[in-house]
């Protein structure tokens, strides 16, 4: 896949839309976690001193085409301002006489966040109309948001096509490191995936068996292919009705040459809650009162083992229930052991997925690992296979 970068465009003057993934997760009206604000910056601090008029625009939350006062950017835009360490202004609203006058005071090197995109129906409908409203404030088009591009959106879709589109650098970033793991990953490749249901995670297994050559599945999802094979998983989460599904995936492995690899151990409970009585038994002898709430150590040494061989990993969701201690455990263990592998320079790895970033936050790995995109649907979206329609407007 080739895209269109800002290598070589000339900024100076110009007025850039600069399509953001501000959509941060805040708690009691307060920013948890500046990642995708911090991530954002180089992009931003390059089109300024290029001279460019910067107008950042994004959607947070889902206020349903209405003004919704505690969806208001503002925070953000203040957020955004500390950790440049600069002025950043901020514009009532993203089209019509607002923004147009707003815009009229931004200067070359100025940056303006406009307010939340998802105040106006048209956005999420990629209504044409408000994509030429956008598209009215500014001379180029830039999208930085990897993580919205799979919404075919009117500020991720629309309007790259009324103006020159170009992928920011984050963007950039995330396709590059994206392409090195699935599209033309080194050999052999192994997926670890995880998390509950095996239903939300169906187009993505489908997809990865013929992309990889180990796969591998924990969390509760990994129960449903233990017990589609008759194995007891006593009062496990898992989901029946996908029983024939994940026959049905296992043979299609079988068929592609990819070895799918299941937990031979579990650290079992019968209460889930912080810190119950556990036991670590096979999992061909689950009692039938417990519930597998993480892999066991033995599972932990065989992964470690396969990842002496593997040289590209693509990770999302955790093997077990990872905010509940200790079943933070074989999740902790291998991200440490990715982590090692990275740094030691035999290991290219990929993660994302809101889950998979805290865990590897929790595993204290986060900046060990060759990437971890900012995404959560784009990333399990691009893991499915799926052409993501923000992606396909800066296709050259
Ligand atoms: C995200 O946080 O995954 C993106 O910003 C997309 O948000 P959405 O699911 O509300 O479209």
């Amino acid at each position: 896949m080739a895209f269109r970068t800002l290598d070589g465009v000339a900024v100076a003057g110009k007025y850039v839309l600069l399509r953001a993934d501000l959509n941060v997760p805040v708690r009691d009206g307060r920013i948890t976690d500046l990642t995708r604000i911090e991530r954002l910056c180089p992009t931003i601090r390059e089109l300024s001193a290029a001279g460019a008029r910067v107008l950042v625009c994004s959607h947070f939350d889902r206020p349903k085409g209405k003004r919704v006062a505690e969806m208001s950017l503002a925070p953000m835009a203040l957020a955004l301002g500390q950790v440049l360490g600069r002025h950043v202004r901020f514009a009532e609203d993203c089209v019509g006489l607002p923004a147009e006058q707003a815009a009229e005071a931004v200067y070359n090197g100025d940056v303006m966040v406009l307010e939340n995109t998802r105040y106006h129906p048209g956005e999420e409908a990629n209504d044409p109309a408000f994509a030429a409203q956008l598209a009215a404030l500014a001379d180029i088009y830039v999208n930085d948001a990897f993580s919205a591009a799979h919404r075919a959106h009117a500020s991720t879709e629309g309007v790259a096509k009324l103006l020159p589109a170009y992928a920011g650098r984050l963007m950039q970033a995330e396709l590059e490191a994206l392409e090195a793991a699935l599209a033309r990953p080194v050999r052999p490749v192994m997926a670890i995936v995880g998390g509950s249901k095996v239903s939300t995670k169906l187009d993505l297994l489908g997809n990865l068996v013929s992309k990889v050559d180990v796969l591998v599945i924990g969390g509760a999802m990994a129960n449903t292919f233990l017990a589609a094979q008759g194995i007891g998983v006593g009062r496990s989460l898992q989901e029946a009705e996908m029983h024939a599904t994940a026959r049905d995936i296992l043979a299609r492995a079988k068929a592609a040459n990819c070895e799918i690899v299941l937990p031979v151990d579990a650290v079992v409970a019968t209460e889930f809650r912080p810190n119950p009585p556990t036991q670590t038994v096979p999992v061909t002898a689950v009692p039938a009162d417990a519930m597998i709430l993480d892999v066991g150590p033995a599972t932990v040494a065989k992964l470690e083992a396969q990842l002496a061989d593997v040289k590209t990993l693509v990770w999302n969701g955790p093997l077990g229930a990872f905010e509940t201690p200790p079943f933070d455990a074989a999740t902790v263990a291998l991200a440490q052991a990715v982590a090692a592998r990275t740094q030691a320079g035999t290991l290219r790895s990929v993660a994302g997925g809101g889950d998979t970033v805290s865990a590897l936050r929790h595993a204290g790995v986060l900046d060990k690992l060759s990437y971890v995109s900012s995404a959560g649907g784009a990333f399990l979206e691009w893991m499915e296979g799926k052409t993501l329609p923000g992606v396909a407007a800066l296709e050259v």
